[in-house]
């Protein structure tokens, strides 16, 4: 039988204690009705902290500028009811032994602006494209640049005022931040936009207010894809240089661990290594990192969205492998913890059988 005690190591992520290897991944749910996080949000996140999770990412939450949001009943981190809201859902995970970050989120051009709350407020993206040849608004001006950053300054105060153990900064899979980093959301002829780096500089910017913000100790998590919505097959970086060229400025402006969006964790990066991109990133930076993708499951997230079916149970041999020789500090799980909030207690205690299978109507959710 497979001996899942390597995911029962205890892990300090800057300062921070987590009682084991077990990340929640963050996903959107749209059950906050006025925008604030109720009782069931707080049971949701605590059953999951009682079934074994070390550390939950919550789904994404917006921001005060209201053009972040796309979908209706995402919660915010802005205004007094949301955040005594949210600071119920901090005191349930602390109560079971838990940790909480909340993930900022701010869609940019995603956003449908005829679609969306506030339909009166343009959207706001680098460029106005959704993708490449697909406007979907106008390109931010330095004021409304200006202002997005206060928004995530806002809300990593806030983040703190609720009592949250750190935070995450939403850069994957194509909205605003991602749309900086994409070269082919990004037509910026100012210092945003043109090579890689220079297009990492608006995230490096946020990250910098937010630390100046929250102060050294409080740690800073960023997620990042190389898929986009927009583009599955898109790639920021297509060889370990360049993912070198991405990270580094980054890090330099205080991120302190990556979050590493891929679809399946145990396919390689690039050519010539077994390393996934989580791998590859705590190899160039030294930073912890964090894994995701179909863990336990046998389908990948993209392919449950796009058929509306389910994914069987899978075997997480080849985890248990990857975390025993160290490649990524942390495994995030999003659907099998869906399924399964008793996800982690089934592993510790080495009930695979008990696993069930994910069902793509178990969360109603547009994601
Ligand atoms: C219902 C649902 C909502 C999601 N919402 C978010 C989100 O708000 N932010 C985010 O970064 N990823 C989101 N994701 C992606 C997950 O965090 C995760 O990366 C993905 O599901 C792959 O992990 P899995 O294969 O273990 O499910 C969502 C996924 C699902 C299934």
């Amino acid at each position: 039988m497979t001996d899942t005690s390597v995911l029962f190591r205890p892990f300090t992520l800057k300062g921070v204690e987590l009682a084991n290897r077990i990340v929640m991944a963050p996903m959107t749910r749209m059950k906050s009705p006025g925008l604030v996080p109720g009782e069931d949000v707080a049971a949701y996140y605590r059953r999951r902290a009682e079934g074994g999770t070390g550390l939950i990412i919550t789904e994404g939450v917006n921001l005060a500028d209201v053009s972040s949001a796309f979908y209706p009943d995402v919660p915010t981190l802005e205004g007094d009811a949301p955040v005594e809201g949210w600071k119920r859902v901090v005191k349930g995970v602390h109560e079971a032994g838990g940790k909480i970050f909340p993930q900022l989120w701010h869609v940019g051009a995603v956003r449908r602006q005829d679609r969306s709350p506030n339909p009166e407020v343009p959207s706001r993206s680098p460029s106005g494209l959704f993708k490449p040849g697909k406007q979907q608004g106008k390109p931010m001006s330095d004021a409304e640049v200006a202002d997005t950053i206060a928004s995530y300054v806002s809300a990593a105060r806030n983040t703190v005022e609720a009592g949250f153990d750190g935070l995450e900064v939403h850069g994957a899979h194509g909205y605003l931040i991602d749309q900086f980093f994409w070269g082919g959301t990004n037509e910026r002829d100012d210092r945003f936009g043109g090579s890689m780096v220079d297009r990492t500089r608006f995230a490096q910017e946020v990250v910098r207010a937010i630390r100046a913000e929250v102060g050294e100790a409080f740690p800073i998590v960023l997620r990042f894809s190389q898929w986009k919505q927009q583009d599955y097959e898109a790639q920021l970086a297509t060889n370990p240089a360049e993912l070198e060229a991405f990270l580094n400025p980054l890090a330099a402006a205080g991120v302190d661990c990556f979050h590493c969006s891929t679809r399946r964790y145990w396919e390689p990066e690039f050519e010539g290594s077994d390393l996934n991109l989580a791998g590859w990133a705590k190899k160039i930076t030294g930073l912890p990192s964090i894994s995701v993708g179909s863990v336990s499951l046998t389908t990948d997230y993209i392919t449950t969205v796009t058929t509306g079916e389910g994914s069987a149970t899978g075997s997480i041999d080849h985890l248990i492998e990857r975390l025993e020789r160290e490649e990524f500090d942390l495994i995030a799980i999003g659907r099998a913890l869906l399924s399964n909030p008793e996800w982690g207690n089934i592993m510790r205690e080495g009930r695979f059988d008990d696993l069930v299978p994910y069902d793509a109507k178990v969360q109603e959710t547009l994601y």
